[in-house]
């Protein structure tokens, strides 16, 4: 591996954007790989045994590519496969996400936090564990929000049918006296602008990509592989629709970035 390598980043879909921005701001001078199983989305209503294989096949497409990290973009992917992963590539440098339960029981002034992901999230034996390790002082109020990452793969991020949606998801968080909300889907914090015109100006939104992106630095920084070089521009694949993609890339990612067809 050296610094000059690419770093390889995956979510179920387009969600894991919202971490790549983290990425690209945190560290410029990385080339960045990205890979969004579209053709295979939603990961929230599937097995762990698909969402694993997947995860396999994509780890594997960026190891040929000479990868030197693999940020897994997307919490229901973390849950299914970090475990697998971590011993199939024992030597490489891997980071998962988690729905922020740790920060949001420090913030939590109401002491009943709220939790937006998606069912397999939820449903995780890996959630419970961190529930049990971080939230033995507060409430949590869980909410699955199927249908929701459809809406946001059309690039759609403000209509009525998506506020409506929205508004089902959060409104038992708010009856519930939730003061603080965890994004704990990748896609999520593309809603952000809606909720926070939703939302009481009180209620404080809680996502992991930034310090995903800091573990990612510092992983690097330990294994002196941090990027010097200004890459030309960020590449993208899906295994769903390439024309899609790269219609609604432009509003979902500010920076340059060709899009191919991971097959299928
Ligand atoms: N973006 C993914 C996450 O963080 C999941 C979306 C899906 O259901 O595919 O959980």
């Amino acid at each position: 591996m050296d610094k000059g390598a690419p770093i390889g980043v995956f979510d179920s879909g387009v969600g894991g954007l919202t971490v790549l921005d983290e990425i690209q701001r945190l560290l410029p001078h990385e080339s960045l790989l990205y890979v969004a199983d579209c053709g295979h989305i939603p990961y929230g209503e599937k097995s762990p045994a698909f969402i694993l294989e997947r995860s396999r096949t994509v780890a594997e497409f960026f190891r040929k590519r000479g990868a030197k990290a693999f940020v897994i973009a997307c919490n229901t992917a973390t849950v299914a496969a970090v475990a697998d992963l971590r011993q199939d590539y024992p030597d490489w440098p891997l980071v998962g996400m988690e729905p922020a339960v740790k920060p949001a029981a420090a913030a939590t002034r109401s002491g009943v936090v709220g939790v937006l992901a998606t069912t397999g999230t939820l449903q995780s034996a890996k959630f419970a564990a961190l529930l049990d390790r971080f939230a033995t002082d507060v409430r949590v109020i869980t909410q699955p929000c199927p249908g929701l990452v459809e809406l946001i793969e059309t690039g759609d991020l403000v209509s009525p049918a998506l506020r409506t949606m929205l508004q089902g998801y959060v409104e038992p968080l708010l009856n519930a006296g939730c003061d603080t909300i965890i994004l704990g889907c990748t896609h999520y914090p593309f809603l952000k602008p809606l909720l926070e015109q939703m939302l009481p100006p009180s209620i404080i939104l809680i996502d992991t990509g930034a310090a995903v992106a800091r573990q990612l630095k510092r992983l690097l920084g330990e294994r002196d592989l941090i990027g010097t070089d200004k890459p030309e521009h960020a590449q993208f694949w899906t295994s769903g629709d390439v024309d899609h993609l790269r219609n609604i890339l432009p509003t979902l990612w500010k920076y340059p970035g060709v899009v191919s067809s991971f097959g299928s």
